[in-house]
């Protein structure tokens, strides 16, 4: 008999909110994908991202800060990571942008890179973070780093979908789920591009 396809263990998924606003609808969406979460697939919230310094390569030789060696030992623990954002003007917050940076050195063996990525966001307008996310993928790119194909996950108009901070919205808690499963499935099957579902 051949090995299973799947790789039946729980994974661990590290979580990072790309928006410092403590009423954050991004921060919030978070907190529904933890309750949403198939079972085997536990999120894990990562490094707070207003914590980590602006990228210098001057201060990443020997010992680095504290705080981003933190960081990559939490993105080389983990099965996979979940990005949560918003769009500022049309690309992605600075602090995301530091974190993959970070995150993509030492050049030799950069903690990112082959690490299996869901994008989801939150936006208060129509767009739902899709120009912010196709630009985070575009980094993702460079850095070798799985970003699940589909389904794409943009939540518009969060005022209306949020209340007090939890999710209210049945259609998009519904997308939400449907998504962490398939997220959960498609590192099982070790990030497959172009087959249906994915
Ligand atoms: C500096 C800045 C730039 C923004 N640019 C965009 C944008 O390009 N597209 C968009 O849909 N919303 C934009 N917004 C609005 C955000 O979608 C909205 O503030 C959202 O709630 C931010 O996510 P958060 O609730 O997780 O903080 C911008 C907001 C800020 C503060």
């Amino acid at each position: 008999m051949t090995s299973p396809p799947n790789d039946p263990r729980d994974l661990v998924v590290l979580t990072l909110c790309g928006s410092l606003r403590e009423g954050s609808f991004n921060r919030a969406l978070l907190g529904a994908a933890r309750e949403l979460a198939p079972e085997g697939l536990t999120l894990e919230a990562g490094t707070d991202l207003a914590r980590l310094p602006f990228y210098n390569p001057d201060v990443d030789g020997e010992d680095p800060p504290a705080v981003a060696t933190e960081f990559r030992s939490a993105l080389r623990r983990v099965d996979g990571l979940i990005i949560a954002t918003p769009e500022y003007n049309f690309g992605v917050p600075a602090v995301v942008k530091n974190a993959i940076d970070w995150g993509s050195r030492p050049v030799k063996d950069p903690p990112i890179t082959g690490l299996p990525t869901l994008l989801l966001g939150a936006s208060g307008g129509a767009s739902g973070t899709m120009r912010g996310q196709l630009s985070l993928r575009q980094s993702l790119v460079f850095t070798a780093t799985p970003v699940l194909p589909r389904p794409g996950f943009y939540l518009t108009f969060a005022a209306k979908k949020f209340e007090d901070g939890r999710l209210h919205d049945e259609p998009t808690r519904e997308l939400l789920g449907t998504t962490l499963k398939v997220f959960g499935e498609w590192i099982r099957a070790g990030c497959p591009v172009g087959r249906d579902g994915f």
